[in-house]
């Protein structure tokens, strides 16, 4: 179905930060399969976790003991701080988990309707409880009726959040992406985690914090949360926790860990052991390495280095990151940079109309972190001319 606008160019092969197009020629990725590839492409550990893995035993379903899924859910337990795991194979399969984890602790609590509260501009996936909690109107529209239960709020505005809060008692939940991937690489105001940690427990609501885009080291901490030195109640992964083998995690704390009981969920794929073995080499990887230290430095480098090379530019508004996930905010539509930045063998995206977003692996090298920085403020200086 026609359900992606694709650029004009197919990939047949990936190394590192590389790919090779059909014909031979090789791009920078600097969009990591939208925050997918972390370590890579291709990567030597998840290839011989795959290869190994298959060789041994690929799949027997959620109906008997999964030895590789109870390792990853201890692994990732230890990582983050939570208690236990549900495994899909999605983001937007892990947000439908949390949405229901919050659903069923508000009737446990004697509310009729919960209600959890979500953003304006976020991105929660495309099944209709995630794209109904999900704060863009053009991706909703013509799905209507979506699912009932949500209610919408800026992000970052703490005064309008605790006002509906006090003011209504079917809220159950807020749900919230640490950094706003999809609607414009947005970041919130350094206490803003904190303040909203804050309000879920003087209302005793579940703190729901999407990290699929932000997880996985992409923002120089193993989970964007960490910065702030919080728990959360639920935290939502996928994305780079495969480094391109689908696999999903809603991952519950304390009052949120005992909601979901035996026949409430479930899911024919997930926590496989094909999946979780390349899950397993991931987690393996980034605590055997400084990979997500070197996030925050390489971020804090390709920052600099196009701060300096666009400070003359009058249509560049301002550069926004955190570690290795950067936006830079033009102050007109962009999206015609994407097709420009392809012809000179450079993977970039631009999202919200007018924001470039840049996820590039955590092993890009500074080499490659020149080639990005040098080709981006050349096509801008070009297309975007004072
Ligand atoms: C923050 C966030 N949540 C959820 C999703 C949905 O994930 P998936 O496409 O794996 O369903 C995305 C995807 O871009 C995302 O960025």
């Amino acid at each position: 179905m026609p359900t992606y606008a694709r650029q004009a160019v197919t990939f047949e092969r990936g190394e590192g930060a590389w790919l090779w197009d059909t014909d031979g020629n090789r791009y920078l990725d600097a969009l990591a399969g939208i925050a997918v590839c972390n370590l890579g492409h291709s990567h030597p550990a998840v290839h011989q976790a795959l290869s190994e893995q298959s060789r041994t035993l690929i799949h027997t379903s959620n109906l008997y003991g999964v030895p590789l899924q109870e390792r990853l859910a201890d692994q990732l337990c230890h990582l983050s701080g939570m208690d236990n795991v549900f495994f899909c194979n999605s983001g937007t399969e892990a947000n439908e988990a949390a949405i229901k984890i919050a659903r069923k602790f508000g009737h446990g609590k004697g509310v009729e309707c919960p209600i959890v509260v979500s953003m304006n501009k976020s991105f929660h996936g495309r099944t209709l409880g995630a794209l109904s909690a999900t704060g863009n109107p053009k991706v909703k529209q013509g799905f209507e009726p979506l699912l009932a239960g949500f209610i919408h709020v800026d992000y970052d505005d703490m005064a309008t959040l605790t006002t509906l809060v006090e003011s209504n008692a079917s809220i159950v939940a807020i749900l919230v992406e640490p950094v706003q991937g999809e609607g414009g690489v947005n970041m919130p105001s350094p206490h803003y985690l904190n303040d909203i940690r804050a309000l879920c427990d003087r209302h005793d609501l579940l703190m729901m914090v999407d990290e699929i885009q932000t997880g996985i080291g992409r923002t120089g901490q193993f989970l964007a949360y960490q910065h702030n030195d919080i728990l959360p109640d639920v935290c939502t992964l996928a994305k780079a926790l495969g480094n391109g083998v689908p696999i999903g995690a809603c991952l519950s704390h304390g009052k949120a860990a005992a909601v979901l009981t035996a026949g409430n969920h479930g899911s024919t794929f997930g926590g496989n052991p094909l999946a979780c073995s390349a899950a397993l080499a991931v987690l393996h990887e980034l605590s055997s390495t400084d990979l997500i230290a070197e996030a925050r430095r390489k971020g804090q480098q390709i920052h600099d280095r196009l701060a300096h090379s666009l400070a003359d530019n009058r249509h560049v508004v301002t550069i926004r990151h955190k570690g290795l996930m950067i936006g830079i905010e033009l102050d007109t539509p962009c999206s015609t940079l994407v097709a420009q930045a392809l012809e000179k063998n450079l993977l970039i995206n631009v999202t919200a109309d007018n924001v470039i977003r840049l996820l590039p692996p955590l092993i890009i090298d500074d080499e490659q972190i020149a080639f990005l920085t040098d080709t981006l403020s050349s096509l801008i200086h070009t297309h975007f001319a004072n």
